[in-house]
C-alpha cells in the first residue's frame, strides 16, 4: 500500500489576497492610532499579522513589551494565556484578543484543581509552571518560566532554597525533561527523585518526533538543529549530544525568538527548524540568506492561526474581546510572573 500523505489542517481561515492585505493593514494601523493601541504578535502568527504588528516576539518578550508600553490598549495577536499574562502585568491597560477561541492545548493540560491535588501530595514543594497556563493555575504557582528561562528559574530556586528543594514542574513534560538534562539532575538519582514533572504536552511540538530528527539529519548533514524545548524530539536530540553522536555545536535548544538571534549570528548556514512552522517567516525576514528546513511540515498551531487581519480590524474597531482576569486571581498570579520576568 502506498504511504499515506498527511494532509494540512483544513479548519483554518482561507488566505487573503495581497490587495485585501494592503487595505486591511491600513485600516488596522489607522484604528490602532485612534485607539492608542500597541499591536503585539507572537512569532507563530500568520505573516500579515506579523507585518502589521508593532512588536513581534516570543512569550517572554511579549509579556515584557506589554508591561513596558505607554499605550493604553494592547491588541494581543497570540493565544489566550499570553493575553491574560499581559492583563495581569498591566491591569490598568485594556487587553484585546481578536478571537477568544485562540487557546493552547498545553495550557489546557492542567487546571487549578489538578494542580491543587498535585500540591497536596507534596506539601512544601515549590511549583514551577511554564507560562503556557491559565491565570487560575498561575495563581497556585510559585514561579512561572518560559522556554528561554526554565533552566535559569530552576537553578535560581536551588540557589535560594537549597539544592534538595522539592520541585513540581509543569505542565510540559518535554520542557521538564530538558531542564532535567540541562541541569545535570538526570545523573543525580537522589535529587532527581525530588523533581516531579506533570505529563502535559503541546500537540504541535509533541508531534515533532525523534524520527523527524533522524530523517532530516540524514537528508541535511550540513545543517544545524534549532529545537524548541517543547518538542517530542528534544530529549532524543540531547541524548545524541550526550553520547557524542552529534556535535553539541550543531544542536541548539532555543525559544522562538532565541532562534532568530542564533541564525543572525551565522546568516548563510542551513538550519533545521524544529518548532511550529510559522517560525520560518520571522527568521526568513530577519535573515533572508539562511537556508531553513522544516523538521516536520505538519507542525502547525491552529490556535495561533485563528488570529486574522479581519478579526484584528474588528477587534480594534469594536474594542473586543477584552481579556481581564478576576482581581483576586490576578493578584496571586502576578507574583510568579514577576519572578519570571525578573529572573530574565
Ligand atoms: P516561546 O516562549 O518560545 O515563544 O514559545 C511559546 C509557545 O507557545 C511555543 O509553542
Ligand atoms: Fe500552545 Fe502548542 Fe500552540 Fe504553542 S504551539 S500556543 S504550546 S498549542
Amino acid at each position: 500500500m502506498a504511504p499515506q500523505i498527511p494532509l494540512l489542517p483544513t479548519d483554518v481561515p482561507p488566505p487573503l489576497d495581497p490587495e485585501q492585505i494592503t487595505v486591511l493593514s491600513e485600516e488596522v494601523r489607522d484604528l490602532a492610532r485612534q485607539r492608542d493601541a500597541i499591536i503585539l504578535a507572537h512569532n507563530y502568527e500568520v505573516p500579515e499579522i506579523q507585518d502589521v504588528a508593532d512588536f513581534i516576539g516570543d512569550s517572554l518578550g511579549l509579556a515584557r513589551k506589554g508591561a513596558a508600553t505607554d499605550s493604553s490598549v494592547i491588541a494581543f495577536c497570540g493565544v489566550h494565556f499570553m493575553a491574560e499574562t499581559s492583563s495581569i502585568l498591566s491591569p490598568e491597560k485594556q487587553v484585546l484578543i481578536p478571537d477568544l477561541a485562540a487557546g493552547c492545548s498545553l495550557a489546557d493540560s492542567i487546571n487549578a484543581d489538578q494542580l491543587r491535588d498535585w500540591k497536596a501530595k507534596y506539601p512544601g514543594a515549590i511549583v514551577v509552571m511554564y507560562v503556557n497556563t491559565s491565570a487560575e493555575v498561575k495563581a497556585e504557582t510559585d514561579y512561572c518560566c518560559t522556554s528561554s528561562n526554565a533552566v535559569k528559574v530552576v537553578k535560581h530556586i536551588w540557589e535560594e532554597h537549597g539544592p534538595d528543594t522539592e520541585i513540581l514542574f509543569g505542565p510540559d513534560m518535554w520542557l521538564g525533561a530538558f531542564v532535567e538534562r540541562a541541569t545535570g539532575l538526570k545523573d543525580d538519582p537522589e535529587r532527581h527523585g525530588r523533581f516531579h514533572i506533570w505529563d502535559g504536552e503541546c500537540h504541535v511540538h509533541a508531534g515533532i518526533r525523534p524520527d523527524d530528527i533522524t530523517r532530516t539529519r540524514e537528508d541535511n548533514p550540513e545543517a544545524e538543529f534549532l529545537i524548541h524545548p517543547e518538542c517530542g524530539c528534544s530529549t532524543q536530540a540531547m541524548e545524541y549530544v550526550a553520547s557524542g553522536d552529534i556535535d553539541p555545536e550543531g544542536v541548539h535548544m532555543l525559544s522562538t525568538s532565541g532562534m532568530i538571534e542564533h541564525v543572525e549570528q551565522n546568516p548563510e548556514q542551513s538550519y533545521v527548524v524544529a518548532t511550529e512552522n510559522g517560525m520560518l517567516y520571522p527568521i526568513r525576514k530577519a535573515v533572508p540568506k539562511a537556508n531553513l528546513i522544516e523538521a516536520n511540515r505538519m507542525a502547525f498551531c491552529k490556535y495561533m492561526k485563528m488570529i486574522t487581519l479581519p478579526k484584528l480590524r474588528d477587534s480594534l474597531r469594536d474594542m473586543k474581546y477584552e481579556v481581564r482576569v478576576d482581581e483576586d486571581i490576578a493578584e496571586k498570579a502576578l507574583l510568579p510572573i514577576e519572578r519570571m520576568v525578573s529572573i530574565g
